[in-house]
């Protein structure tokens, strides 16, 4: 074995021998003798967090990532010692910590190595900037896959890969190109069917190698801070993501229309321009929610302003498309237009908001506006400041969201494409440079908009979008995935980043339909709509350099596809929104990646295309022209086509057939699937039955929809109507058993049921153990029955 002395040479410093235990309730502390403090916090019995100190002294305890409201607890913890380690165990897990190396060794309680140290935590001092460049490796576990890291272009699969995170202004990025936009230090390894995540939080640049470098080992390291991460064990994906949901929190409720369909381009104005598009979108019948104004309804690009000329009376405006049931979206960015005529720049000046150089001047950097300086938002005073701006955009105005844009922070015409590292930031007063501020800068912009939107649209719901992303930025913003390109391999990459983010804690997210850069033809326009309505977040944009991306800019054909299938989200409304509803409530990521859905299937494992939206819709995009179809896997189990109801049993490839007005959907047996009419805009029409789909299976499923006042917070004190769906099918019955949780009264009294797949026709209904005229039940099929809302227990038996 190799001894750490004998690795110093490397230029990297090892722990050495442990010479001293402590334990302070939930904290172990093991101290080397070369003055390394390995710090265990227990905070579940199967998460642990682990932290390094060099020389005896640990960073402050700050964290921009973890959810302060989040909550932990566990039952037990027990330490012994032998000669050569020391073994703590908790009701899930057995770490051992090596006495010679403090090497770290983790395992289930059956014994089965779940992870463990290679040569462990390991720091190199970084004289330039003081510090450590601390690092940590693992052994790859034989057949180890690798999952997570937020929007890496790059196959789900991160096995083999080496990535960074620097959040970046990445126009027009390629496929494998890293970083892009967002920094997620958290992964998910998958080794002999069990999964457990690495949370690495620290804000610094920061890379994980996957078995790249080395092929059996696992390793990530950062420029700066502390070795501080956490452990969390699964086994099951689903608990992992959870757990790390749970650490660095998940979003309220957004408005339901911020779940409709969006349409954005760079940019529409003046005004007359605005106002066509709403108007066409109204005309052909295509549904939507809101239009985005980018930055040219700004007057010279100034943040907080309105370019009079081409928008004169924007309260108007907006009210006027409010009527028609259109929100409008503003974008702001960080970059303050450095102009002494310019009130935000005033107040940032003569209070001192702006982020300062090492030796004291203004950071600047050209934008859109010319020269700007920038806010730092890492200033909790700052960030007061930035929520009140908002004051007169929603209170006055009328706006109803903001998009964050370029807060990585990007800036023009230099190598870097951001702020210089040696500027300065306060970072809730543990003072630091741009190294350590600049993954967390977009993010602390976003989380200040956040702020101000959400007191100013109050009693209504904020929803805020962002381009920039840390670790937990989901608390507070949806986000998208920045400037990809009118390619077929980018609707690849935007299926591959929507699941990724998803897995790593980030579901409200959606890539900008078509292509920013260049120009979609109208196959691929409409394959990348049929992707993007099964997004959580779904909107076109694009950069308006090139011809135009409504719905309509392609010929009727496409035009009738494209509304086909925006039809289908707002059928789909209510089953997105129960979506959205787990994933806030219960840490379920909207979309889960075939692994995600059956990790013990290792035909899973590798899977880039085929996901599944929610719990029951198995999705797989088109991805080239001229499809006739696609071969696709079909997870194991019982699905339904979603276009033919034909039964299709899963866990094999199948070829499927998709001209352009369809993609591969199906429905898991034994679904109940939500739906509403079809709408122009959320709350166009008051819904007056709830449609239910209802897919038989030959045994139980349990299925939920979410229901509330579709804004505001009455849903918080219980004005929701959450109903749980128990479905059991036999040879020649289904049993519907409905349990109902919370005080809100829908509008409809009735549900319609369509049964699918149903192996008998109906013959008698009992509706909570009274038999029902099936004549007065029945509708236009045998197969569809209306109902009672408040039913309890449905019971249908038929003839085989
Ligand atoms: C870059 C953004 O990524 C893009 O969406 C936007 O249209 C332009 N900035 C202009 O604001």
């Amino acid at each position: 074995m190799i001894t750490n002395t004998e690795l110093e040479y490397k230029g990297n410093l090892y722990p050495n021998h442990i010479v001293e235990f402590t334990q302070d309730t939930d904290k172990l502390y093991f101290t080397t003798a070369n003055g390394v403090v390995l710090q265990i916090t227990i905070l579940r019995g199967s998460v642990f967090r682990f932290r390094y100190a060099v020389n005896h002294i640990f960073e402050p305890d700050f964290s921009y990532a973890i959810d302060p409201e989040g909550t932990m607890g566990y039952s037990k913890l027990e330490v012994v010692e032998n000669n050569t380690e020391y073994i703590i165990t908790t009701a899930r897990l057995s770490v051992l910590v090596d006495k010679m190396t403090l090497r770290v060794q983790i395992s289930d309680l059956n014994g089965t190595i779940i992870n463990e140290d290679e040569l462990g935590f390991h720091w190199e001092e970084n004289y330039e900037y003081g510090g450590n460049t601390v690092k940590m490796s693992k052994i790859t576990q034989t057949g180890e896959s690798f999952y997570g890291m937020g929007d890496k272009a790059m196959h789900s699969n991160l096995k083999g890969k080496k990535v960074e995170n620097w959040v970046t202004d990445q126009f027009a990025y390629a496929k494998e190109q890293d970083p892009l936009y967002k920094a997620i230090p958290f992964f998910i390894g998958l080794t002999k069917g069990n999964a457990y995540g690495i949370f690495f939080d620290n804000s610094f640049k920061t890379s994980f190698d996957f078995s790249h470098e080395r092929r059996n080992v696992t390793s990530f390291w950062a420029d700066g801070g502390e070795m501080n991460y956490y452990f969390i064990f699964g086994p099951e994906m689903s608990k992992v993501v959870s757990s790390y949901s749970s650490l660095t929190g998940t979003p309220e409720l957004p408005p339901l229309w911020a779940l409709g369909f969006h349409q954005s381009k760079w940019s529409y104005y003046p005004e007359s321009n605005v106002k066509e598009i709403a108007e066409q979108f109204r005309q052909l019948r295509i549904p939507c929610d809101a239009i985005y104004l980018d930055i040219d309804y700004m007057e010279g690009f100034k943040c907080f302003t309105w370019d009079k000329n081409h928008f004169p009376d924007p309260k108007r405006m907006i009210a006027e498309l409010e009527e028609d049931g259109f929100k409008t979206v503003v974008m702001i960015d960080p970059g303050i237009k450095v102009d002494r005529d310019y009130w935000v720049y005033n107040e940032a000046l003569e209070n001192d908001y702006f982020c300062k150089r090492g030796d004291g001047p203004l950071m600047h950097g050209k934008v859109w506006p010319g020269e700007c300086n920038f806010p730092d938002f890492t200033n909790p005073e700052v960030r007061e400041w930035w929520a009140e701006l908002y004051k007169e955009f929603m209170t006055e105005l009328g706006v109803h969201a903001v998009w964050n844009d370029m807060n990585e922070p990007a800036v023009m015409e230099v190598p870097s494409k951001t702020a210089p590292l040696d500027t300065r930031h306060n970072y809730d007063g543990y003072p630091c440079t741009h190294r350590k501020a600049h993954n967390v800068y977009g993010m602390q912009m976003v989380r200040a908009t956040y702020e101000g939107v959400k007191k100013y649209v109050y009693p209504l719901r904020p929803f805020v979008i962002t381009r920039a992303a840390f670790a937990g930025t989901q608390r507070y913003s949806s986000t998208w995935t920045g400037d990809n390109v009118a390619t077929w391999e980018h609707l690849w990459i935007a299926n591959v980043q929507i699941q990724r983010m998803c897995l790593s804690g980030y579901s409200f997210v959606g890539s900008d339909i078509g292509g920013f850069a260049e120009q979609p033809d109208g196959e691929l326009f409409a394959r990348w709509i049929q992707l993007g309505i099964f997004h959580p977040f779904c909107r076109v944009h694009s950069s308006g350099d090139h011809g135009d991306q409504e719905p309509w800019s392609f010929g009727t054909e496409i035009t009738d596809v494209v509304r086909k299938f925006i039809e289908i989200r707002y059928q789909l409304l209510p089953y997105l929104y129960t979506m959205f509803y787990k994933y806030s409530k219960e840490n379920l990521p909207m979309i889960q990646s075939l692994v995600f859905f059956d990790q013990e299937d290792s035909q899973t494992h590798f899977r880039t295309d085929e996901f599944i939206f929610g719990e029951k819709i198995l999705v797989c995009p088109i991805q080239e022209p001229n499809a006739q179809g696609r071969r696709l896997y079909v997870p194991r189990g019982i699905w339904y086509d979603f276009w033919t109801q034909e039964r299709v049993e899963g866990g094999k490839e199948k070829w499927v057939i998709a001209e352009l007005d369809k993609i591969p959907v199906f429905v898991k047996a034994g679904a109940i699937i939500p739906k509403y009419p079809i709408q122009q805009y959320v709350g166009e029409k008051k819904i007056d039955e709830l449609l239910l789909d209802v897919y038989y299976k030959e045994g139980t499923e349990t299925s939920e929809v979410y229901e509330d006042a579709a804004n505001g917070y009455d849903y918080k004190k219980g004005r929701y109507a959450l109903s749980n769906f128990k479905l059991t099918g036999k040879e020649n019955s289904v049993t519907v058993q409905l349990f109902k949780d919370g005080d809100f009264e829908t509008d409809y009294q009735t549900i319609r049921l369509n049964f699918y797949g149903l192996p008998f026709k109906i013959k008698t209904v009992m509706v909570d153990n009274e038999e029902i005229v099936l004549e007065n039940l029945l509708l236009e099929n045998d197969h569809v029955l209306r109902i009672d809302k408040n039913f309890t227990l449905l019971h249908i038996t038929g003839n085989i």
